[in-house]
């Protein structure tokens, strides 16, 4: 095989129509990256109350099931192992962008991605992270 076709990447961020009022906004198509490189998968979304946001990129591969990449809370993070030296995500408040960068970009990281916001829990307890 030419370094052509070994090199091809195909990610396409996909962002997830939560429920309720708050939604996350698909960005534009797929995006092709060569091994080695670096992209950065948009995420939009809309939501009154940026305080409160529970924020999760999930990436979906052909035969499987969603695997929890990374997610940011109001008070703190979670980055799964698998990803977390080269998956990064920064939540920025002021206009509303979830973005993933995946740093290194390898074969495997081929795969749908997909952005989901999930809205403010209102009752009183504490969810343990
Ligand atoms: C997750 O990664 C981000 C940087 O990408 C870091 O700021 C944050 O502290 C990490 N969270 C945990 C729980 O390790």
């Amino acid at each position: 095989m030419g370094p052509w076709l070994s090199n091809l990447l195909i990610l396409a961020a996909f962002c997830y129509e939560c429920r309720g009022e708050d939604s996350v906004i698909q960005p534009p198509g797929d995006v092709i990256a060569t091994e080695g490189e670096q992209v950065t998968l948009g995420c939009q979304f809309d939501a009154d109350d940026t305080i409160n946001l529970y924020l999760f990129w999930y990436k979906l591969e052909l035969n499987g099931f969603p695997k929890f990449t990374l997610g940011r809370f109001p008070f703190g993070s979670k980055n799964a192992t698998e990803f977390k030296d080269r998956f990064k995500a920064r939540l920025d408040a002021d206009t509303k962008q979830f973005p993933l960068k995946i740093q290194k970009l390898q074969l495997s990281d081929s795969a749908w991605y997909y952005c989901a916001l999930r809205p403010t829990v209102t009752t009183g307890y504490t969810a343990s992270l």
